[in-house]
């Protein structure tokens, strides 16, 4: 039996799909190709360059391998763009899924993983986040998300599709063997952004904002290792393998690192000054997001590995400083 990863050839898919593997699983990669990179698939998963929302192309797909089991990455996901192109989002969030999970339904294929997002819950009225809070996306991204979540829902009722909705906080961090890491094009991450500044690529970093109302005014996030997602999907995944019903978990740290302080990490890491100026708010920050990850802890058993901000940020820097170009594609 296979595993279908959709948008394995992206960084978190990527990641999860090395995790499989090394876990002796069957793999099958389908991606477009358009965010993701052909050489962070592992050479031991079948690769198939192509794009969810065309039918038939999926069709092949599942006739060509006895998929047992769905883990979906494959979504646009940058929240500044989807304000600007919401039509984008529906069509490849949205529509993507619906193409994906048509091919399931068609396929007899009832269980999916799915890559969710804090961006479901929007400004929080009170942190740490719990999978009861209400969701009020504030951004098209967000709002797709949750949509997706909703169709899954509804699947599972009329067709015993059975889901896990993991709503990741901010990934970060690279495979600790250094051979795969974080590339997008362009980079709106806070740390593979910092870490431009000691590889000579950019000459500050901006703070968005120091007048939010935090410690030392900078927005506060809560920083998960990509690996330690990676570990959640195939824990996901044992979960439905043993019959268990739908659910949705928040994957984050618990613990919440400033703007401030994640640049004074990345200077201890790189030996670098790393000059920063403070620039304008960044529209639709959320002054504080830290994840309840208690529900994930107790339910799938998850036990995140790098719990210090500082080794997550090393695993990085070796990624970027080996790799400046990234996969260079
Ligand atoms: N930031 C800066 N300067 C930069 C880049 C980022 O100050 O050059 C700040 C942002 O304002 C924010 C923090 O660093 O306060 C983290 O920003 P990221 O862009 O790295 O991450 P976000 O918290 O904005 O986004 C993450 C995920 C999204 C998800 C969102 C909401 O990447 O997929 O959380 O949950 F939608």
């Amino acid at each position: 039996m296979t595993i279908l990863v959709t948008g394995g050839a992206g960084y978190i898919g990527s990641h999860t799909v090395a995790e499989l593997i090394s876990r002796g699983e069957n793999v099958v990669v389908v991606d477009n190709l358009v965010t993701g990179h052909r050489s962070a698939v592992s050479a031991a998963a079948r690769f198939y360059e192509g794009d969810i929302r065309d039918a038939s192309f999926l069709n092949r797909v599942f006739a060509e391998n006895e998929i047992e089991a769905v883990i979906h990455f494959a979504a646009s996901s940058l929240v500044g763009e989807s304000v600007s192109n919401p039509l984008k989002y529906y069509d490849n969030n949205l529509l993507g899924t619906f193409s994906l999970v048509s091919a399931m339904a068609g396929h007899g294929v009832n269980k999916i993983v799915f890559s969710s997002t804090a961006a479901t819950y929007g400004e929080p009225e009170r942190v740490p986040i719990e999978e009861t809070a209400p969701t009020r996306p504030e951004s098209p991204y967000g709002e797709t998300k949750l949509a997706m979540e909703n169709l899954f829902r509804w699947c599972d009722q009329a067709y015993g599709i059975k889901f896990v909705s993991l709503r990741y906080f901010n990934a970060c961090g690279a495979h600790p063997d250094g051979t795969i890491g974080e590339d997008h094009t362009p980079e709106s991450h806070l740390i593979p952004i910092i870490l431009q500044v000691p590889l000579g690529q950019r000459e500050q970093i901006g703070i968005f904002g120091d007048d939010y109302r935090t410690e030392d005014g900078t927005c506060i996030r809560d920083y998960i290792h990509v690996m330690d997602l990676a570990d959640a999907h195939l824990l996901a995944l044992a979960y439905l393998r043993a019959g268990n019903s739908s659910d949705i978990f928040n994957l984050g740290s618990g613990t919440g690192f400033s703007v401030k302080q994640v640049i004074e990490l990345a200077r201890e890491v790189t030996g670098h000054p790393i000059p920063a100026a403070v620039s304008p708010r960044r529209a639709g920050d959320p002054a504080v997001l830290i994840a309840s990850s208690g529900k994930a802890q107790q339910v799938l058993e998850w036990k995140p590995r790098y719990n210090d901000l500082k080794t997550i940020i090393e695993t990085a820097w070796n990624w970027h400083k080996e790799h400046p170009q990234g996969y260079g594609d």
